[in-house]
């Protein structure tokens, strides 16, 4: 059994991973540039350094008995030079490479016959031309790394736009996706140990506004043979990328019940909070079990949830609301510790515990919620001096 275990990326994820780390006993040693970073504040250690500090990634390697990640947009030779040092860190170099380029991952989702939207790599305007023909429109461009939250893309109902789209694009590798008219969005938590075990939770349902997920229900609203061809395809991704660890496989169901991946994340999940709150081993307990060699459990879905982001509004950093939202009992309040709620920024969640099926009526009651939470600037403190 490991006993201290490293993660790179200190967001709320990697808060949430240690909290479980924690009560299991282990030591958490983190690595951001951020000293205020998240997971810092419930970590044991941090080291506060960039995610492409070799020395101080190889420093984070040998205090620790494995290493893992919160989020893919870190070096990929981070995470080789642990392996050139044959210092444990998990997911690998090569589930890292896939995931980070929307290319390679498209591909790969194919290679293991399953449906993607179609697509095409962007260089150059001719590449450009050639897509809009072959693609088609509607359309949306996506920046192939370095997006998350909808960051890094655009949509596109004509070649015009998608030239603007290009042209903002200043020079990156773009892929061009044909747009996918989607009646759900869903996503499978998935779970692969070293033995190549899988474990998949039930299926969520998901909402975005404008890129960034607003609400997840769970168990999701579909038919049961969506449920399965999605956790199924979940399971092929996860067995054929040979990741160790908690994953994501996200999905467009479209009106005649196609199922089609839209993207793999090899880590926790924001639509995986849910797990916290009604099933007996979260997502993150899950990822510990997986990287330290412990059995998976065979997840129990003890109620229904549905789980609401709270964003920042870009106006002050004081929540308010908080105790009219917990007059109700059936809500757990998961606030991240961030400093600024800048405009967008994830900055907590909450889960409404349900006692048997979702209906529209249960969501609605949760957005009434979310929509009486506010920002305010800080109160001043009245035991401070004021300013002279
Ligand atoms: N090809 C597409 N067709 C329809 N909607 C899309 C498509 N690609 C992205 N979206 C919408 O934008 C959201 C974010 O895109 P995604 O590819 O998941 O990027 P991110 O890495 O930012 O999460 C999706 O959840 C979906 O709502
Ligand atoms: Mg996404």
């Amino acid at each position: 059994m490991s006993h201290t275990i490293g993660i790179i990326g200190g967001g709320q994820l990697g808060k949430m991973l240690a909290l479980d780390a924690k009560r299991m006993g282990y030591t958490v040693v983190t690595l951001d540039p951020d000293p205020h970073a998240p997971c810092g504040q419930v970590a044991d250690d941090q080291i506060v350094a960039a995610y492409d500090d070799l020395a101080a990634i190889e420093q984070l390697g040998r205090r620790s008995d494995v290493v893992t990640f919160e989020f893919e947009n870190i070096a990929i030779a981070s995470i080789e030079h642990l392996e050139t040092l044959q210092l444990p860190v998990t997911p690998s170099s090569r589930v890292l490479k896939i995931t980070q380029d929307r290319l390679l991952e498209k591909s790969f989702v194919r290679e293991c016959g399953i449906a993607t939207t179609d697509f095409e790599r962007i260089d150059r305007m001719d590449d450009l031309l050639r897509a809009a023909m072959t693609v088609g429109f509607p359309a949306v461009l996506k920046t192939v790394r370095g997006g998350y939250d909808g960051k890094g893309q655009w949509r596109a109902t004509s070649l015009t736009e998608a030239k603007a789209a290009f042209a903002a694009a200043r020079g990156a590798t773009l892929i061009f996706e044909r747009y996918v008219p989607f009646v759900k969005e869903l996503s499978v938590i998935a779970t692969r140990d070293a033995t190549d075990r899988v474990v998949s939770y039930p299926i969520a349902e998901n909402t975005h506004d404008a890129g960034v997920l607003a609400t997840t229900v769970a168990p999701g609203r579909v038919a049961r043979a969506v449920e399965k061809r999605a956790r199924d395809a979940a399971i092929v991704i996860g067995r054929k990328l040979g990741i160790v660890g908690t994953y994501c496989v996200e999905f467009f169901v479209t009106e005649d019940e196609e199922v089609m991946v839209n993207e793999i994340a090899p880590r926790p999940h924001n639509s995986g909070h849910y797990t916290i709150d009604v099933t007996q081993c979260s997502q993150y307990e899950q990822h510990v079990r997986a990287i330290c060699a412990l059995p998976l459990a065979e997840p129990e879905l003890y109620a229904s949830a549905v789980m609401v982001n709270i964003l920042g509004a870009g106006h002050g950093d004081y929540l308010a609301g908080v105790p009219a939202l917990l007059g109700d009992p059936s809500v757990v309040l998961h606030v991240y510790g961030k400093k600024h709620a800048v405009a967008r920024r994830k900055m907590g969640h909450f889960t409404l515990v349900v006692d048997g099926p979702v209906d529209d009526a249960v969501v609605a009651r949760a957005l009434r919620y979310r929509d009486k939470l506010t920002w305010m600037p800080l109160l001043p403190d009245p035991l401070k001096a004021p300013a002279s």
